[in-house]
């Protein structure tokens, strides 16, 4: 008995300084909830930051190839909205970059044609503006913009799919509102470029970044091939009604991304770490040594907090961020098409006001609602 006691408190205290053994969090089907929504949504609401952080590490967590991390073989909105609005290829099919991009990367030291390479083609926020990087990052990049992709989980492109409303016509020829399945995961990613400069890469691998082998195409149609460093995620999913919304960023982000202000200053977070993230991040970022360097800025339910940004993805509109408003506007109308979220108005960014509050439903009038889903946006008419 004696012994039993001390055992146990001998492995509380090695538990304060290694994680796998303390944390009991579970990762083989979290993107299911584990197969127990009742057991999550309880977790939810005892610490909606502590499960946002095991969320968050679960997707950061060695893909089944061993290669990649498990958010990264997602399906990028790229391979579900196509170009043409033809049929997305079903969720897991390999994806083969184009011939251009592999050849120019099996000259950059170090890269693995078997790895995920992300196409980085998102430039413009929210609010049709570029993050710029400056300050600690080389001349080549000063002033070029931070890069993001977007990222679903199978039962979020499932839905799409079964719906039709990967193209402008499934979305136009609805009936009724979007209501996608609770196990919907959807993911925005925040990128540094680094291209081939092999000292910038390793200054910000020492600076906790996560990097990853990347592409986005120029003007004339020409490749652009390089690493880069994750910077920002968003997390979201379906677990409540209203959606879970969290948000995690490097802490060194204003070293290398600027205010659009002249002269620029670093560009910071203006909407967190919230009070109730700082504890939870410093006791996961002691636990996990990969993701030390990433925070939690805070867990949205409906309005509160009332404000949530990332200052790499929301950075110039961060006083006026709502995930779970703005997001609550997507919807499509036949004759208006998408609903505007954008309200004229003094107070805003020249004018414009994003919503902060849910918008009444009286105005969303001759509209189906995208159930919170904005990147349905991305979707292009069918050609024949
Ligand atoms: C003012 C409006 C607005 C705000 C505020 C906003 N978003 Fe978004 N979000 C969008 C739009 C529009 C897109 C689609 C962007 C695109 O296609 O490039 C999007 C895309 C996303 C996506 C990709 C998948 C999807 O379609 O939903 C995620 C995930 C996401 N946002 C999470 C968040 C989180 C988390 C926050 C708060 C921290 C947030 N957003 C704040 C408008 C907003």
């Amino acid at each position: 008995m004696r012994r039993a006691i001390s055992i146990t408190v001998l492995s509380t205290l090695a538990g304060l300084a290694q994680a796998d053994d303390t944390n009991p969090f579970s990762c083989n089907d979290f993107l299911n909830f584990n197969d127990n929504p009742a057991q999550a949504l309880d977790q939810l609401n005892t610490s909606k930051e502590t499960l946002s952080w095991n969320w968050f590490n679960c997707l950061n967590q060695p893909a089944p190839n061993g290669l990649d991390r498990v958010w990264e073989t997602l399906k990028p909105s790229d391979q579900v909205y196509l170009a043409d609005g033809s049929k997305p290829t079903p969720y897991g099919t390999p994806f083969i970059p184009p011939s251009e991009v592999t050849d120019k990367a099996a000259k950059i030291p170090g890269m693995n044609l078997k790895r995920a390479f992300h196409n980085l083609n998102a430039t413009l926020q929210v609010d049709g503006l570029p993050l710029e990087m400056g300050g600690s990052v080389p001349e080549s990049q000063r002033g070029k913009p931070v890069r993001f992709q977007l990222l679903m989980s199978e039962s979020t492109f499932d839905y799409i799919v079964d719906q039709g409303v990967y193209n402008m016509n499934g979305q136009d020829a609805l009936t009724s509102d979007l209501y996608f399945p609770a196990t919907s995961w959807e993911v925005k990613a925040g990128w540094l470029w680094i291209g081939s400069d092999s000292a910038y890469q390793a200054q910000l691998a020492n600076d906790g970044y996560y990097i990853a082998q990347a592409y986005y195409q120029n003007k004339d149609g020409s490749y652009e091939v390089g690493y880069a460093a994750l910077s920002a995620l968003h997390v979201i999913n379906k677990l409540v009604d209203g959606w879970v919304w969290t948000t995690f960023e490097n802490v060194n982000n204003p070293k290398y991304t600027v205010t659009n202000a002249i002269p620029s200053q670093p560009m910071t977070n203006s909407t967190g770490p919230t009070p109730a993230a700082v504890p939870v991040n410093a006791q996961f970022q002691g636990w996990y040594k990969d993701l030390s360097r990433y925070e939690l800025i805070g867990t949205q339910l409906q309005t509160s907090p009332k404000l949530l940004a990332n200052s790499q993805l929301e950075s110039a509109f961060q006083s006026q961020s709502s995930c779970f408003a703005c997001h609550g506007t997507a919807a499509y109308s036949k004759t208006d098409g998408y609903f505007n979220f954008a309200q004229g108005g003094d107070a805003g960014q020249g004018g414009i006001v994003y919503p902060t509050e849910p918008v009444p439903e009286s105005e969303f009038k001759g509209y189906n609602k995208l159930d919170f889903v904005w990147s349905l946006k991305r979707a292009q008419w069918q050609r024949p």
